[in-house]
Parts: structure tokens; sequence; C-alpha cells
């Protein structure tokens, strides 16, 4: 095949591979042996495109694959059959990609069958269970088999992959890039667009995973709704994901509520003031159990299971799973228990220094000198 010599194609799909993938891609552009080429497969349209316009990056080719409540086969399938033309005409020399959405396992399997070496970013991160968070887990799986660069974000991700029989000269520790675009962004001081009183402690929320969807969803909700009713001096602040899924249950059980505010998903500066300005956050994202310990914030983990085992280990986050019970207990603990807050407000940030990005590059300039 026909290479171009140092052409470098970082690739994005939904939010948070962009956030994570920012600072890769402007760390890359100011690179002078590096031809970098920026292909959003925009799995994530609204999300994707407000991220891209924070960060000012511009892709070059967009596959604009998003459709409304796609469903995985099809995602995958559409995304196979362009990524192979685009891969072919565009002939790199390396791809890389950051996470574990379907993007990225198609990314990897498309340039698989076209010889074209893979960079990981955020590799070895397991569960060891498939199907949490599903489909992550076996995207993260499949992903680590086909990679050529590695890039891990702690000891335990590098361990995991040494589990798996990656080979050590393979795999490099970062750090992770969340925290390079966190704190170039948690620099700024910018207000929260949605008034909360000065003396209200604020709750934030986010829940979206497809494990999730039906009866834990719908238990969040209503440990959230109760949570509400018997602390009406704390607001609760959701910032709700577009997936249809999410939509329907979050809005039919938790709209009514004077102290519970839904709003649209916020634009990540806005999204990180929130972190700032909350007391403790309820979440099953991934990158959100980064960047709160980053910032000092506890943070309840609406999962059965984590890849993030670093957070837990140092007592800034914990796993609460999805049980209506369970997440009010560990909730209203933290909201009456000043020394149980405390212990958990140690300003420990396990994943990342802020120079993941400047590792990661180079790594790729000793690869192409
Ligand atoms: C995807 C990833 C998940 C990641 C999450 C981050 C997969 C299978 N899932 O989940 O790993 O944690 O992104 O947010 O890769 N939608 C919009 N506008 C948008 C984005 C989504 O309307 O900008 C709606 C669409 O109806 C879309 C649906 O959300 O069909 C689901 O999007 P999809 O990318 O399939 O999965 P997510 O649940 O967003
Ligand atoms: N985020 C955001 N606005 C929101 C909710 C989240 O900018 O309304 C950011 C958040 O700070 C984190 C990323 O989006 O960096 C996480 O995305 P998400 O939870 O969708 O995906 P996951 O991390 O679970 O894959």
């Amino acid at each position: 095949m026909n290479i171009a010599t140092n052409k470098i194609i970082c690739v994005v799909g939904t939010r948070p591979e962009a956030i994570k993938m920012a600072p890769v891609i402007q760390g890359l552009q100011t690179q002078s042996w590096a031809d970098v080429r920026i292909l959003a497969t925009a799995q994530h349209r609204h999300l994707l495109d407000q991220v891209l316009n924070l960060f000012n990056i511009a892709p070059d080719i967009d596959l604009n694959i998003m459709r409304s409540n796609q469903t995985l086969t099809a995602l995958t399938a559409r995304l196979l059959l362009e990524l192979e033309n685009v891969l072919y005409i565009e002939k790199p020399a390396a791809v890389l990609v950051q996470g574990d959405t379907t993007t990225v396992m198609a990314v990897a399997l498309a340039c698989f069958y076209q010889d074209i070496p893979i960079g990981h970013v955020e590799a070895g991160l397991r569960t060891r269970d498939m199907r949490n968070p599903f489909p992550e887990e076996a995207n993260r799986v499949i992903t680590g088999k086909l990679a050529h660069w590695h890039f891990v974000p702690t000891e335990c991700s590098r361990q995991n992959l040494l589990h798996e029989g990656i080979a050590d000269e393979k795999i490099f520790i970062t750090g992770n890039t969340v925290i390079d675009a966190l704190l170039t962004v948690a620099a700024q001081d910018i207000a929260l667009p949605i008034p909360v009183a000065p003396d209200k402690r604020l709750v934030l929320i986010t829940a979206h995973r497809r494990e999730n969807f039906g009866e834990p969803l719908r238990n969040i909700c209503q440990a959230i709704r109760t949570l509400a009713q018997n602390n009406p001096e704390v607001v609760f602040l959701y910032p709700v994901h577009p997936n249809p899924n999410v939509q329907d249950t979050v809005n039919g059980l938790l709209a009514d509520r004077p102290n519970i505010i839904l709003s649209s998903p916020l634009n990540y500066v806005h999204f990180v003031s929130a972190i700032k300005r909350s007391y403790l956050i309820l979440t099953d994202s991934g990158g959100i159990q980064e960047e709160a310990p980053a910032l000092g914030k506890p943070v309840l983990v609406l999962r059965n299971e984590t890849e993030r085992s670093e957070a837990i280990e140092h007592g800034v986050a914990k796993l609460v799973g999805t049980q209506y019970e369970q997440i009010i207990a560990a909730t209203q603990l933290l909201l009456d228990d000043h020394t149980a807050y405390q212990s958990m407000v140690k300003g420990i940030s396990p994943y990342g220094d802020g120079h993941a990005a400047q590792r990661i590059i180079a790594v790729m300039r000793e690869y192409f000198s």
C-alpha cells in the first residue's frame, strides 16, 4: 500500500472522545513533523459539535453517522463501510483513537483489515465483565487486541494489558488526557448558566449507560425524586443525555419537582463550572469519575462495576450501584455527615497530571523519526 509518510489520523466520534482527544490533536498540530488529519465519525452530532467548537477543532473528514436512536448493529455496520473507504483514500501511516465507544472498536477493526497501526488512547481499562459496561468492555478488549501503541492512564491499566499478554514495550503510561482538557478549562472562571442560590448545596447528576436502561435508570430516578423531596434545601441538577431512552425515563419521572433541574447537556465549560459548584456528584459516566476527584468532589458511581478502580481505592469515589435504597443511603450520608463527606474530599487525582498528551506525542514523534 502507498502510505503518506507522516500522516496521522485522529478519530473522534462522541463527546467524551472529543474532550479527551482535543489535547492530543492540539499538541500534534504544533508538531512540524506530523501531518494531522481529523476524522469525525459523528456517532454523536450535537454533543460532538459542541466540543469541537469549544476546542476550535475542524474535522477534515466527517462521516455524519448519527441516526436517531441508532442500534449498535446498524451503527457498527455503517461505520465499517464508511471507514473502509476513507482509509483506502487517505492511506494514513497511523491512526489514533480514544476510549471505548463503537467508533473506536470499528476504527480498530477497519485499520486492522488495511494493516494500518492504531494508537489507543486510554487503553487498558477493564472490569473483566463483558456486559458491564455494555458494549464498552467488549470494545476495549477488541481494540486492545488490535492496537500497536497502548497509551494507558495508570499502572493498574498497564497491569491489565500485561495480564492479557500485551508486550510491555507497546504500553506507555501517560495519564489520562481528560485531565489535560479539564485543567485548561477549569482554569477559566466561567459562571454556571443555571442560577443556583449561593446558600444552596448542589448535587450534580448524569446517567446514560445502556446497561442502566429500563429498571436501573428508573430506580436511579426514583431515588433522586425521594432525595429531592427529603432535602428541599438541596438543588439537584441533571443535564440529560439526548439518547431517547434516557430522555423518556428521566423526563417522565423527574420533570415536576421544584428542586430538580433537568437541563439539556451542558457544553464542556459549563459542565466543568457545574462540577466546581457541586457539593457531590452522582453519575454512571466514565469521564466524570476521572474529573471529579481532580476537582476535589466526591463521586457516587451509579453502576455495579467500574473500570476506574483507582478512585474507589483512594476513597474519593464510591460504587453505589443502581438500587433505590443504596443510592438514597449513600447520598443522604454525604449530605448529613460532615466527617463522611470530608473523608471523600482528599485532593487525590489518580488519573493524571495534565501532561498526558505530551507523552503520547513524544512516543509518536520517536516512531516517525
Ligand atoms: C455513546 C457510547 C458510550 C459513551 C457515550 C458518551 C457506544 C455504543 N456508546 O453512548 O460508550 O459513554 O456515547 O456520551 O459507543 N444523540 C443525539 N445527539 C447527540 C448524541 C446522541 O440525539 O449528539 C442520541 C441519538 O438518538 C443517538 C442516541 O443518542 O442515536 C444514542 O447515541 P449512541 O452514540 O449510539 O450511544 P450513546 O448512548 O450516546
Ligand atoms: N459532560 C459535558 N456536559 C454534560 C455532561 C458531561 O460536557 O452535560 C462531559 C464530562 O465533563 C466528561 C464527558 O462529558 O468530560 C463525559 O461524557 P459522557 O458521560 O457522555 O461519557 P462517558 O465518559 O461515560 O463515556
